[in-house]
């Protein structure tokens, strides 16, 4: 890589931008209407009410114990997920802990709490979900159906770039981002904002999978566009930003 080249890719990790930003010129200043915090439910889709007591005995485990035992798992038991687990799973990553004066407080943090952030499931193998991609509605607490899928282990195995155990285990978490939620309030200084809140999104998945005796795989290597396709997102104002693979694991799994 050339020296210019690399001068010009490390930027993206400093925050020179924000300097450039004409903050009276972002469309919040000039008054256009705020992004809305989730996308529209489709007329007529299938919804799935997702469990939501949460807080069922099995799931309080150490603050410390989920520390000390995340690791990246890529070698899943057949044994499937319940709706219970996806349920705590999308919560601790991507649900609803407060509303404050209309707006809804995540539990997981993100910049001026834009969240540029939606959370798709690819789901292989949970009790009481028909295999298939669905969208995570947080503000109900509900799965939206986008399309009923049995023979998606090969696609997600392609999508993530032949990494096999992306279509291995009960399901996997694809985030795509939304940039103009955030481009809304921080203009050009929106992009590394959205990859920092990526990455907590998924740290919160990690530590939520111990709760569940299941393990998560981070996946930041796929192919952009089959992923894009996969899900149906345009490619421009939504794409894949991350994905993860969650499936149930042996108490000692090394791996
Ligand atoms: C941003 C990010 C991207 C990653 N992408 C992949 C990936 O595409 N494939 C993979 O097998 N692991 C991936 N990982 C998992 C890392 O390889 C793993 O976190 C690292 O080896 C440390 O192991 P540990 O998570 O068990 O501590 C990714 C992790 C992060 C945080």
């Amino acid at each position: 890589m050339e020296k210019e080249e690399r001068k010009q890719l490390r930027a993206f990790l400093k925050d020179h931008i924000r300097k450039s930003v004409d903050f009276t010129q972002t469309d919040q200043s000039l008054g256009y209407p705020a992004p809305s915090p989730a996308k529209k439910i489709p007329e007529e889709s299938t919804l799935i009410d997702l469990p939501t007591a949460l807080d069922k005995p099995d799931y309080q485990i150490p603050l410390s114990k989920a520390i000390s035992r995340r690791q990246s798992h890529r070698k899943y038991l057949k044994e499937p997920l319940t709706l219970e687990d996806v349920s705590f799973l999308l919560w601790a990553s991507h649900g609803v802990r407060a509303k404050s004066a209309g707006h809804f407080l995540r539990t997981v943090p993100s910049a001026g709490n834009r969240h540029a952030l939606e959370t798709y499931l690819a789901v292989l193998n949970v009790k009481g979900l028909e295999p298939g991609i669905y969208r995570y509605h947080f503000p109900t607490h509900q799965l939206v159906l986008a399309f009923q899928n049995k023979k998606l282990g090969n696609k997600l195995e392609r999508a993530a770039l032949k990494q096999s155990f992306a279509g291995r285990g009960s399901l996997t978490f694809i985030w795509t981002a939304l940039p103009y939620r955030m481009e809304w309030r921080y203009g050009e200084a929106s992009y590394k904002v959205i990859a920092i809140d990526a990455g907590h999104v998924c740290q919160n998945l990690y530590l939520a999978c111990e709760a569940v005796h299941a393990g998560a795989c981070a996946i930041a290597a796929y192919e952009q566009d089959y992923a894009d396709q996969l899900l149906g997102v345009d490619g421009e104002d939504e794409f894949v930003v991350y994905m993860a693979s969650v499936g149930k694991v042996k108490e000692s799994c090394p791996d």
